[in-house]
């Protein structure tokens, strides 16, 4: 039997796009008591995870890996002891190949020793890199000898999977013991990435995440502002909205990205969104699909609508505008839904919280540019 360690998406914050290799215990345990403090814990964000680049340029005399001294004095155990009684979940970061993406000590030919070590320091969560893998070793291998050490390591430990979707993780992670594994590159924060992360290619991999198995469209990029390690031209609000809704419809981990000491309360309120996050959290755990006729209509190709059914029958839909112009009305039928025309909705406005009424046969809102509307239609007494 698999363990069901992911049932549902992960949530929790990663230390790479703020702090990229300036990661140390202080910014750490500064994000986890900023989970804590800004009711993020309490919306579900629990994984606090730290990248890559606290190794130290060796390993241990005894062949285990070590915590860089000065970044982590006491090194990572106490750390996860710390996190713990946050009421909080430890994870790590290393990589499949003999080196990080950064260069440091990485796990090849070492996955038994370090899933022991990691499974020692209390780690709850792992994310697995893939740079440096040897010429003419088989990655997908390399998960699946990874996901056996995890199970053999005596600890329950979520296994992420960072491949950048480029042998389709999608259809081998899961069997590879993986719970998450990303769909893309590295994301940035401006609006081009998002685009290209969340909206280009999804029907590759959809089909594929559900409990247990999640497609990973990479950390937030919420609240960076242009700052931070993934800093580019930065999103606007209603552009943090797209990505954020996308996420959340996509069934996605959200790992927080920005630096939650300085985020503003747009940005908290976002990110710990209710309506969103139970969408993104929903028991079925299916990833929103793009619904028809839009995939062949050319001037839709911009106004993409998104539709994931959720556990209790309801659906949960977004509707994108990522043109540069504001939209007065963008309408939905409910033949491009699936559902008959003549079955009324009562519809809310996930977003704002707002309920709409009940509709039959179609829908329409107001969409700006670069901006979505997340709706629910739950189906009430029959026609
Ligand atoms: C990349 C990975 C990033 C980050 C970085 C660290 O390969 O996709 O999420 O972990 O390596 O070096």
């Amino acid at each position: 039997m698999p363990n069901m360690l992911a049932a549902r998406p992960p949530l929790g914050w990663n230390s790479w796009n703020t702090f990229g290799a300036d990661v140390n215990e202080t910014v750490v345990l500064e994000a986890a008591e900023a989970l804590v403090r800004t009711g993020l814990r309490e919306s579900g964000y629990l994984y606090v995870v730290i990248d890559d680049v606290w190794q130290a340029d060796t390993r241990t005399t005894g062949g285990e890996l070590q915590a860089d001294p000065d970044k982590f004095p006491r090194g990572i155990g106490p750390l996860a002891q710390d996190i713990h009684a946050m009421g909080l979940q430890f994870g790590i970061y290393t990589c499949a190949g003999t080196h990080t993406c950064a260069d440091r000590v990485a796990s090849y030919g070492h996955e038994w020793e370090d899933a022991r070590t990691f499974a020692g320091w209390g780690v709850d969560f792992l994310k697995v890199d893939f740079c440096n893998v040897p010429p003419g070793v088989d990655g997908p291998m390399l998960y699946h000898r990874m996901g056996q050490a995890l199970r053999e390591s005596g600890r329950e430990i979520v296994f992420s999977a960072c491949e950048w979707g480029i042998q389709q993780p999608w259809k081998w992670g899961r069997a590879a013991g993986c719970h998450l594994w990303r769909t893309t590159g590295d994301i940035g924060d401006g609006w081009e990435s998002i685009l290209r992360i969340g909206f280009r290619n999804v029907a590759d991999w959809a089909a594929y995440g559900g409990p247990n198995g999640w497609n990973d469209l990479d950390m937030l990029v919420v609240g960076i502002r242009g700052g931070g390690n993934v800093g580019q031209d930065h999103c606007t609000d209603a552009e943090y909205r797209v990505h954020f809704a996308q996420w959340c419809l996509q069934a996605s981990p959200l790992m927080i990205g920005c630096d939650l000491r300085q985020a503003t309360a747009g940005d908290i309120a976002l990110l710990g969104h209710a309506g969103l996050l139970e969408i993104n959290q929903d028991p079925l755990g299916v990833s929103a699909r793009r619904i028809a006729p839009a995939e062949d209509l050319w001037d839709w190709a911009d106004l993409p609508v998104y539709r994931k059914p959720m556990a209790d029958g309801s659906l949960a839909i977004g509707i994108f505008n990522l043109t540069e112009r504001d939209r007065k009305f963008l309408s939905v039928a409910w033949e491009t839904l699936g559902l008959r025309p003549d079955q009324p909705y009562r519809v809310t406005d996930v977003i704002a919280g707002q309920p709409l009424g009940t509709h039959r046969g179609s829908i329409a809102v107001p969409v700006a540019a670069h901006d979505v509307a997340v709706l629910r239609l739950f189906p009430v007494a029959g026609p």
